[in-house]
């Protein structure tokens, strides 16, 4: 008898000991496990962020205004974003259900707070909706951490609310609590957003990633030191003067001023002295003297580096030379050709048959520093939630050098005299062929000069 009941109450304990072990996954969920990624949509309404005019009107008034020129604040606003969202990733997203979660994800980056209010896709610009904050003050200001090892696709861990972390324990505010944070500080923070993986699983940003393995991460360099530099300023109207108060530049790509001079170039000649009809072999060096992660590094697939060399004789006639092949594995993709790509754009535009545009729209046989994305197909692809592959890696790593060569055989025609070669360093942010038929505004497709060197040779007569 007694040995029964004790073995019924043993049975008993053992139920209730599984039924616990069995919900443990999911109280730990109820019990405030957050959120974060895809799995934090429609997790907080927009009322729990104050606006970027709340923290800059009055107080943060340099910041806000140093944060209304970067392109932080226009993350969602940006005429080629819009584009890029509206016009290609969206109707993808409705036909395709491998990127289907594009709709909403890309707002996980650009809109943050409307992803996080679930208010996908969120308004157009026009509407002038709160998806317009972008980053925002808050959104950053209210970050406590991120999920998982690797900070990527907005795994962020968002904590709104009076508690506003930042660099200082020191201080105080009328308008809400101060905390420290190590983590603001951290090249992580900037990886939630600055590392992306497409739904193929597949790298398609990885600014963090490339800082991570080069020289910046092992001097403990953080993105801040650039991006974010410090200054002496009164960091809110009337607050402390600190002498190393942290400014909101987030300058980059869209600064000329920031991408001038990224890439030192020296070209020389084998030989000073040659006849028409000799052959003269110039060697260009590029040196990455500026940034912490690859040039170009972000939007690589829409990004073009390429280098331009020509030689005008002393007569003034103007010749294009071509860069020597060195022959490695996917370099047809680094020497500019009269190829068409991009024919995944066909699918959001309903033309499935659509034959691509100019793959690169510079001239033909100069040297491109970039990595291809591809699509399903193997095509070349800009639309990087379509990628499935990437193709070879020829950026520029920081403090990188690499060499190009340009065999040059003098025309017969060649002026006597002294003989100019330049080289040229151009960057677009959006390839020409893509941002003209897509009708990108201009300034997108700009040629900024990165850099520029010449040398002589002197042509017998
Ligand atoms: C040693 C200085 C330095 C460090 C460290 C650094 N950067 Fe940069 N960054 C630059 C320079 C210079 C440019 C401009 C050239 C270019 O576009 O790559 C740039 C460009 C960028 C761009 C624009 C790229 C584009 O094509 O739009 C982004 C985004 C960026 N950095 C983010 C980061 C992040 C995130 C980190 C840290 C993980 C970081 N940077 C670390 C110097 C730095
Ligand atoms: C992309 C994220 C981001 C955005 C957007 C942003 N901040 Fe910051 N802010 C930071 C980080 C990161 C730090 C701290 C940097 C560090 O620790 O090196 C910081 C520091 C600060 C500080 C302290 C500065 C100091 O040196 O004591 C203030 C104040 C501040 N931010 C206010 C603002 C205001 C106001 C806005 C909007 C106009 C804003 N921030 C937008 C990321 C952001
Ligand atoms: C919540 C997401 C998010 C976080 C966190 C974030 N960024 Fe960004 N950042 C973006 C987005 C989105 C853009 C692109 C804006 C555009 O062009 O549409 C951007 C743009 C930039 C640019 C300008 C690039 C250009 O083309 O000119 C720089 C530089 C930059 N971020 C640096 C940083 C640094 C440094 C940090 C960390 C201190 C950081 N970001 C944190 C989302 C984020
Ligand atoms: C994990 C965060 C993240 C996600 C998700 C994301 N982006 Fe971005 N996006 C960024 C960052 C960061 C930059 C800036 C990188 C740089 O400067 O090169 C950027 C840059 C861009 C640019 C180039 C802006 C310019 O002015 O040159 C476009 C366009 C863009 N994103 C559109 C999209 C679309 C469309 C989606 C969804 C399919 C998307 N993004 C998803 C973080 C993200």
């Amino acid at each position: 008898m007694l040995e029964k009941r004790e073995g019924a109450k043993f049975g008993r304990s053992l139920v209730a000991t599984l039924v616990i072990v069995l919900m443990m996954p999911w109280m730990v969920q109820a019990q405030g496990e957050p959120k974060t990624g895809d799995h934090a949509l429609g997790t907080i309404p927009y009322d729990k962020y104050d606006t970027p005019e709340y923290c800059g009107a009055s107080c943060h008034t340099d910041f806000y205004q140093q944060w209304r020129q970067a392109m932080m604040s226009q993350a969602y606003t940006h005429h080629w974003d819009e584009i890029e969202y509206f016009k290609l990733a969206v109707p993808h997203a409705e036909k395709d259900s491998m990127v289907a979660g594009v709709k909403a994800g890309c707002n996980g980056c650009h809109a943050p707070i409307s992803f996080l209010a679930g208010d996908v896709p969120p308004p157009r610009p026009e509407a002038n909706s709160r998806a317009n904050e972008s980053v925002s003050c808050d959104l950053c200001h209210t970050v406590i951490g991120h999920s998982g090892d690797t900070p990527y696709n907005f795994n962020f861990i968002a904590s709104p609310g009076n508690k506003k972390y930042g660099p200082r324990d020191q201080g105080a505010s009328p308008a809400h609590e101060m905390v420290k944070s190590d983590f603001l500080s951290k090249a992580e923070f900037c990886g939630v957003c600055h590392n992306e993986m497409s739904p193929y699983g597949v790298w398609v940003k990885s600014t963090h990633l490339e800082w991570k393995e080069g020289p910046y991460a092992a001097e403990g360099v953080p993105c801040h030191k650039c991006h974010m530099t410090y200054a002496p300023m009164e960091t809110a109207s009337m607050g402390t003067k600190y002498p190393d108060a942290r400014q909101h530049l987030f300058h980059g790509a869209h600064d000329l001023g920031k991408v001038r001079g990224t890439i030192e170039l020296r070209i020389h000649p084998d030989i000073r002295e040659a006849e028409p009809g000799e052959t003269v072999k110039l060697t260009c060096a590029l040196f990455n003297q500026k940034t912490g992660h690859k040039f170009p590094t972000g939007s690589v697939e829409d990004r073009i580096l390429w280098l331009h060399v020509e030689a005008k004789d002393a007569a003034g006639k103007v010749y294009h030379l071509k860069v020597d092949p060195k022959g490695f594995e996917g370099e047809e993709y680094t020497i500019a050709s009269d190829v068409l790509a991009y024919q995944d754009m066909g699918i959001a535009l309903n033309d499935p048959n659509f034959a691509g545009v100019q793959r690169d729209g510079v001239p033909v046989g100069d040297r491109i520093f970039r990595m291809p994305y591809f699509d399903p197909q193997g095509r070349m692809t800009i639309q990087q939630w379509n990628t499935k592959s990437l193709g070879v890696d020829y950026r520029l790593g920081p403090r990188e050098t690499k060499l190009e060569t340009f065999t040059f055989a003098l025309p017969i025609e060649t002026a006597p005299g002294e003989m100019t070669i330049t080289a040229t360093l151009n960057y677009q942010k959006l390839v020409k062929p893509v941002a003209d038929f897509l009708e990108v505004p201009d300034d997108e497709e700009e040629i900024m000069e990165v850099n520029s060197h010449s040398t002589v040779i002197n042509v017998l007569p």
